[in-house]
């Protein structure tokens, strides 16, 4: 009998699409770690996600909660609920990610890509994700929180902390550092709440506390869930459109020389090699996907990332193609779950691409190998060594930035 796939071998996290390929030529079947059931294609992806009763976000918290953590706002989060539940609560938090306060935010951000994009292109050689993706959301969920300068490096603490916590068997020492983490979380994110209780701004805080009918756990619990969600994705995004810049120079060119292509250059990346790879369901009934029966209480793997190569609805779809049309909304989810901050996302990466690319005339990869983050839901490098090729115009004669 020959092994049971496995969404974290090395070779796959090193490129996954070649088992998705595979994936997709069967049957839903069951995968490694831990029997989840993978679905692969498209069409059964989008079946799944619409299908809120049998394929349930509830419980999912659970892995957020593991017996050694006594209390951890995240688990009871927007994204882990079913309706109603998630109905009231994403009618009650999304105002705050209108297009309005997206607009308040705009020049904020661009500012923020400006300095950092000025910082690595006088540097050259850098390593983009240190420098570059990991700052740019740090800064703007700061931003978005109205958190002091002194705790933007904490950030990025909490939201490693949070995200360890489903994968790992900590030490004791290690869990008692998380446990600190969440708590300075906890006591910073009520001193906030305070703060604009007592003096309300145009700011996330000050819009959650304004919707009636939140509690004030509610507003934890989705304050804390910002950081997992809307952290490393950015982050890997913005590395994940360098990478393929690096290597598909043409299309470098291309987008370097017509910067209104941006945006296409995103929604093409967001497809070929998407930040969110997977989301997971809980089973609710036995139940058919794909014409497979699956049990009740089974894990289901939703593979965002493999459904978005899947020929039957992208023609050559390992091919990165720029001039692509209607890549649809699969790499922020579908239905009811779709990502709260895709359009905060794409901002992000449009005004860091805008204010990198109008700085350079190319860029490369230093070393040829890459390291990925090791998870099937978030995919990104850890580290992207580049050197970028400054516009000599540019790189004289502005002056840098205190
Ligand atoms: C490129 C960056 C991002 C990607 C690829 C991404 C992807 C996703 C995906 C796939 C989901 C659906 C999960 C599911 O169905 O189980 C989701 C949900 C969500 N995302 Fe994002 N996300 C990104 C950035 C952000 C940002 C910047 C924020 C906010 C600061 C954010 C906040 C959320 C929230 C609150 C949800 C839950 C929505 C709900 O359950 O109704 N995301 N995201």
């Amino acid at each position: 009998m020959s092994a049971p796939l496995n969404l974290m071998a090395p070779d796959v996290r090193a490129n996954p699409y070649p088992l998705y390929a595979e994936l997709r030529r069967r049957p839903v079947c069951q995968v490694e770690p831990g029997g989840m059931w993978a679905v692969s294609r498209h069409d059964d992806v989008v079946a799944v996600l619409k299908d809120t009763r049998r394929f349930s976000s509830a419980g999912l918290g659970r892995s957020f909660l593991p017996p050694w953590l006594e209390r951890n706002p995240v688990a009871a989060s927007l994204v882990m609920k079913d309706p109603p539940e998630h109905t009231r609560l994403r009618g009650l938090v999304s105002r705050a990610f209108s297009g309005a306060a997206l607009q308040r935010l705009e020049a904020q951000v661009r500012a923020i890509a400006e300095e950092l994009a000025e910082a690595v292109v006088r540097q050259q050689e850098v390593d983009f994700v240190a420098a570059f993706s990991l700052r740019l959301p740090v800064r703007v969920l700061s931003l978005l929180f109205g958190l002091e300068p002194e705790l933007w490096p904490r950030m990025r603490v909490w939201a490693d902390d949070l995200l360890s916590i489903p994968a790992s068997h900590p030490t004791p020492e290690r869990r008692e550092e998380i446990r600190q983490s969440l708590e300075e979380m906890e006591r910073c994110f009520q001193a906030l709440l305070a703060s604009r209780r007592a003096a309300p701004g145009e700011d996330l805080v000050s819009e959650l506390l304004g919707a009636e009918g939140l509690t004030d756990d509610e507003r934890m619990s989705f304050l804390f869930s910002l950081l997992p969600a809307g952290f490393e994705t950015t982050a890997h995004l913005l590395s994940n459109t360098v990478l393929v810049l690096t290597r598909h120079p043409r299309e470098a060119e291309r987008v370097i020389a017509e910067p209104r292509l941006i945006p296409r250059l995103i929604e093409e990346v967001l497809r070929y090699e998407p930040p969110a790879q997977s989301s997971l369901r809980l089973v609710t009934e036995d139940t058919e996907v794909g014409g497979v029966r699956v049990p009740r209480g089974a894990l289901v793997a939703v593979l965002l990332g493999s459904a978005m190569r899947d020929e039957q609805r992208y023609p050559e779809a390992d091919r990165f193609d720029l001039d692509r049309e209607g890549q649809g909304h699969l790499p922020f989810g579908h239905g009811i779950h779709f990502c709260l901050g895709a359009q905060l996302a794409r901002m992000e990466a449009r005004l860091g691409l805008e204010a990198l690319l109008a700085r350079i005339r190319g860029v490369s990869l230093t070393r040829q190998e890459v390291s990925w983050s090791q998870s099937y839901i978030a995919r990104g490098p850890l580290r992207l060594p580049v050197r970028f090729e400054p516009r000599a115009d540019d790189f004289h004669t502005q002056p840098p930035r205190g």
